[in-house]
Parts: C-alpha cells; sequence; structure tokens
C-alpha cells in the first residue's frame, strides 16, 4: 500500500536525522570546545544543571572535610530520584533524545556540566590515542589507600585530580649533569612561545649564572585551542630548548593548579637534587640574583619545609560569579583559606615538592593554585615563611636599576619591555651602591 510505504519512508527519515543529530550534539559536548574566555563573564552557564540544589553542600557541613571519603564527595541525591548506589555509568552522557531539536541553536551547547568533565577521563581519542588505563595507573603515592577514586563526582570548575597525566614533553636529563641549586618552574600559556623566548633571554637564561646552577623549565598544558600543528610547534621547540615540561590535561585558567602540580611532580620525580625550587609567572621580572644570594644563600645549609613568597592571609574564595576567581562553595566549602603565597613568584625548599604533590593526591583539588599550596601547607602543618618586607611584589613597580637590585619579583613585565628593562638591568646594577 502506497500509504504505508510513504509512512515507513518518512519514518526511516526521521530516526535517521534524529540520529544523526544525536552524534552530532554529543560530538560537540565532548568535545571541550568551551574556551576559558567563556567561563569569565557569564557565569549562569556554569551552574550545574544535573545537580539540584540538593548539590548545595552547606547544609551538612560534615562533607566539606577535605578527607578522600568518597561518600562525603557526592553530591546529596535529590530523595525523589534517589538511587541507593549510584553507579558511573549513571553519570556518563547519555544524550536524552528529548532534548534534541532538529535545529540546535549555540545557546542550547551550554555544555554546563559538560559530561566530559564529570567523567575525569579526558576524551581519548583527543589527548591520548593508545591510552592504556592500566599502564597509567595512579603515581605511587605514600598512601595509595587515600586516592580518590576517579568516579566521584566532581564540580566542573574542580580540576580532574588525582589522574594519571602523562609526560608528552619531559626534558628529563636538565638535572642529571649536576644538581641545580635553583629550580625555575616558568608558568605561561602553552601558545604563548614568544614570552618563552623572552624568558629565555633574559632572567631565565641559564647561562647568566655562573656561581650557581639553575635550570629554567616552562610548564604548559595541551593547548585549549588545538591545531594541526599546534604540537609539532612544541615539540620543535622543545627539540631547540629542552625546556618544556607539558602533561595532557587542557591547558586552561581553572586548570593552573594542575599545571603547579604537574611542577611539583616533576621536581620530586625529575630533579629530587634540587635545592630551592622558584614557581614564577611569565609576565614578571626576576632578580635570581638577590633570590640566591640574599635569600636562599647557597653558604647556608639548605631549608627544609620552607615555602615563601609574598604571604596572603586572612582571605576567602570569592563567591560573586562576576569574579575571574569566582569559586563556589561546592568547589572550596570553607569560607576562609589558610594562609598562602601570592601565585605570581613564590620560593620554596625542593623537598617541598614531594610533599605537596603527594599530599595533593588526598585532598580535594581547588582551581586558586596559590589558595590550593597555602591548603596543601596547611595539611601538612607546614606554615608560609615570612620574607623580608617587599622583596616579592605582586604588583607593578616602575623601572628604576637599583631598585629593581634589592628586591625579588615585580609583576607585569613582558615581552620588549621587560627585554628592554633587563638589558639596563643586567648591565647597569654593577653601578649600584650595595
Ligand atoms: C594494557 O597494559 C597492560 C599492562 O601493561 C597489559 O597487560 C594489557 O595487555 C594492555 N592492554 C592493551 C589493550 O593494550
Ligand atoms: C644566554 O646568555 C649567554 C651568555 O651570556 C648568551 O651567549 C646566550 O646567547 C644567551 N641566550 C639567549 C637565548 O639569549
Ligand atoms: C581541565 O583539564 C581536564 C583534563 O584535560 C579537562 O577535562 C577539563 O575540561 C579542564 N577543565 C577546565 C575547567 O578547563
Ligand atoms: C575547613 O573547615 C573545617 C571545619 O571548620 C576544618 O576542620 C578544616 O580544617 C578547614 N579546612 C581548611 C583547609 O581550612
Amino acid at each position: 500500500m502506497a500509504g504505508e510505504r510513504t509512512f515507513w519512508r518518512y519514518f526511516k527519515l526521521s530516526v535517521l536525522t534524529i540520529f544523526s543529530l544525536s552524534a552530532f550534539y554529543y560530538f560537540i559536548m565532548r568535545n571541550d570546545y568551551v574556551h576559558i574566555s567563556s567561563l569569565l563573564p557569564n557565569f549562569p552557564k556554569f551552574k550545574p544543571q544535573l545537580n539540584p540544589p540538593e548539590f548545595k553542600p552547606q547544609l551538612n557541613p560534615p562533607e566539606f572535610k577535605p578527607k578522600p571519603n568518597p561518600p562525603e564527595f557526592k553530591p546529596k541525591p535529590n530523595p525523589s530520584e534517589f538511587k541507593p548506589k549510584p553507579n558511573p555509568s549513571e553519570i556518563k552522557p547519555k544524550p536524552n533524545p528529548s532534548e534534541f531539536k532538529p535545529k540546535p541553536n549555540p545557546s542550547e551547547f551550554k555544555p554546563k556540566p559538560n559530561p566530559s568533565e564529570i567523567k575525569p577521563t579526558p576524551n581519548p581519542s583527543e589527548l591520548k590515542p593508545q591510552t592504556n588505563y592500566t599502564e597509567l595507573k595512579p603515581q605511587p603515592t605514600e598512601n595509595p589507600g587515600l586516592t580518590l577514586p576517579l568516579s566521584t563526582t566532581r564540580h566542573p570548575l574542580t580540576p580532574p585530580y588525582p589522574y594519571p597525566y602523562k609526560f608528552l614533553l619531559n626534558p628529563k636529563e636538565k638535572c642529571q649533569k649536576q644538581k641545580p641549586f635553583l629550580v625555575l618552574l616558568v608558568i605561561g600559556d602553552s601558545h604563548d612561545a614568544n614570552s618563552r623566548l623572552t624568558i629565555r633571554e633574559t632572567w631565565g637564561n641559564e647561562s647568566n649564572y655562573r656561581d650557581v646552577a639553575v635550570v629554567t623549565v616552562f610548564l604548559i598544558g595541551i593547548p585549549r585551542v588545538k591545531t594541526e600543528t599546534s604540537q609539532k610547534l612544541l615539540e620543535e621547540e622543545m627539540k631547540t630548548y629542552g625546556d618544556i615540561v607539558q602533561q595532557d590535561f587542557m591547558d586552561t585558567y581553572y586548570n593552573l593548579t594542575l599545571k603547579t602540580l604537574m611542577g611539583m611532580e616533576w621536581i620530586s620525580k625529575y630533579c629530587p637534587g634540587a635545592s630551592y625550587v622558584m614557581k614564577i609567572d611569565n609576565d614578571m621580572f626576576l632578580n635570581v640574583e638577590y633570590l640566591v644570594h640574599h635569600l636562599l644563600q647557597p653558604g647556608l645549609p639548605v631549608h627544609q619545609n620552607y615555602f615563601t613568597g609574598y604571604i596572603v592571609a586572612n582571605t576567602g574564595p570569592l563567591r560573586g560569579k562576576e569574579y575571574k576567581w569566582y569559586v563556589p562553595k561546592e568547589v572550596y566549602p570553607n569560607d576562609t583559606y589558610p594562609p598562602y603565597c601570592s601565585g605570581p613568584g613564590y620560593a620554596f625548599s625542593a623537598d617541598m615538592a614531594k610533599k605537596i604533590y603527594d599530599v595533593a593526591q588526598t585532598i580535594r583539588v581547588v582551581p586558586m593554585e596559590d589558595s590550593f599550596m597555602g591548603i596543601c601547607l596547611y595539611e601538612l602543618k607546614i606554615p608560609p615563611t615570612n620574607p623580608p618586607p617587599n622583596i616579592f611584589n605582586g604588583h607593578r613597580i616602575d623601572y628604576d636599576c637599583c631598585k629593581f637590585n634589592k628586591l625579588i619579583t615585580v609583576h607585569h613585565y613582558k615581552g620588549d619591555e621587560l627585554r628592554k628593562v633587563w638589558k639596563d638591568f643586567w648591565t647597569q646594577r654593577s653601578g649600584c651602591k650595595d
């Protein structure tokens, strides 16, 4: 019958269309295409839609303890949808056909919570073609039993950790020739090859420092805007300079903590003989000589449990979604942070790297890397050390050679300006009185 045949033809056509659109939508959702900039002003996007208000943990204070107890991290299930034993497959991004309109428009693509972010497993096809999960077992830690299970439900702003991130670029031989007195861990965007060049030519040039061994490495993740050549370019840069440490997490603002933790992991595994480490942003002026000779002092025994920088105390997370540093209660429930050293530049004894790396396996990670270092210090019961006044500057100070000769960091110097200031500083500083 003609009518019935037409019906089946349309039926097949619709099934095909719905299937294709679902596949397309699913692909978009998995593709982590959201850039960090879209996280910034329009935070309402970030409402964890999958998690009803019950998710707000302030109703239940005992759940806040940053203890690695999986049940405490689970969002309170809505009684009406209560399932006695949520299993990981429920978190899986099952596309709901009813949500698929024939013509998806961008506003429907709000990918928060992005299914791939709920599952700490990065899209395998994108990050590691031949991931063999058993090969990527979590790194051995002091207390493997305390490691958080990977299936723990995670707020999209909580960096996925611990997760066995893999080193894609690793200058293992950097510390083999000699034990460095100081390692500079330079933080910058993976795309920002220019800043890396500037730093290699200014304060990051290892050959500037003749009386102590200084090692400079740049910490990066996977470029968030990936092009065919982005990884190739990084590999070439690595071939030329041999100073890039890269792991397979997405290089975004909210993942900065992963970058710092990668630095801690790298020091503890590939540079354990170092004496001191400085974590420094790529838009800073850094006076390595002052740091080495006036603060750390190679003549003295190497400190232990030493962590210093511009100390920030009595602050708490910003809860307003309009801030770049917005941290919701679900991500960090306490109203205050323990004291910490301001992020653009802090220094520590190298023994701290392993201690921090280990303790980070056992507690909830927050996206503000400097605050998170403070939380680790608090867990380790090692308070940060107050430095002499005015040597770590998180704000800008106008360049003055002799003033810069007596401090360690100044914020907001990069590119050509940094080159110019550095050249003057490096050639003129010997004329300054002590
Ligand atoms: C994954 O690695 C494990 C241990 O190294 C090995 O036994 C297994 O065969 C590997 N599986 C695949 C699919 O490669
Ligand atoms: C680093 O300094 C050395 C010696 O001062 C110089 O020869 C070299 O060109 C510098 N490297 C860069 C990348 O500027
Ligand atoms: C952080 O990195 C992980 C792993 O690459 C990624 O899945 C996640 O989307 C990133 N988070 C943010 C907020 O960028
Ligand atoms: C957060 O608050 C709880 C409860 O007051 C406290 O036990 C815990 O030590 C605090 N954590 C931090 C990192 O301050």
